[in-house]
Formats: C-alpha cells, structure tokens, sequence
C-alpha cells in the first residue's frame, strides 16, 4: 500500500514495533516509518476495538495514537523515530496511573 521513493535517503534506524524489528530512516515520523513497514492499524478504539490506522499524518486526527516506551496517547505521525524505541499498538483507552 504504501513504499517508499527510491530517492529517499538517509541513515537507517531500528526500533520495535509489536516486538517486531523495524527499519526507519533519520528523519521519519514513527507513523511514516511503521507505514512504509507495512503495518496499517496503530490503534484500537477504546468502545468497540476496531482497527485505526493513521489518516491526517499531521496531529489532527488522534487516529495514530501508539504507546512509546511505556507511555500511551504518543500521536505517532509527529513524533520522530529514535533508535531503540519500543512501540507497542495502543489498545482502547491510555491507563492513566
Ligand atoms: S495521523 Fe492524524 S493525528 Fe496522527
């Protein structure tokens, strides 16, 4: 669905995603990096756990909600890739402790 211009360079970076290694690029938003590894559905609602994947890809719309590093509602689309982050799907609503 989604793949990347052959022009785009840059130096790569891994992070998890799900437990699964993804290869990003410096420079990438996590959204642009998790789409361009093929995963679609970041999030789940918190009524029906339907599927959401991200739309706007610029802080509108809450559809890319993911959890980094054990902290949920992070908006996936402005947030940059960092090597080593773990990124889990956010699965209805953010526990707030
Ligand atoms: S894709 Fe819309 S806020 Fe991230």
């Amino acid at each position: 669905m989604f793949r990347r211009l052959e022009t785009t360079a840059g130096e790569k970076i891994r992070f998890s995603y799900e437990g699964r290694d993804i290869v990003a690029r410096a420079g990438d938003s996590v959204a642009a990096a998790l789409l361009a590894a093929g995963e679609t559905a970041l999030r789940e609602t918190a009524v029906s756990a339907a599927p959401r994947a991200p739309y706007c890809m610029m802080g509108v719309c809450f559809d890319c909600l993911v959890e980094i590093d054990g902290v949920g509602n992070r908006q996936a689309c402005v947030t940059p890739v960092a090597g080593g982050m773990q990124v889990r799907r956010q699965r209805g609503a953010r526990v707030v402790l």
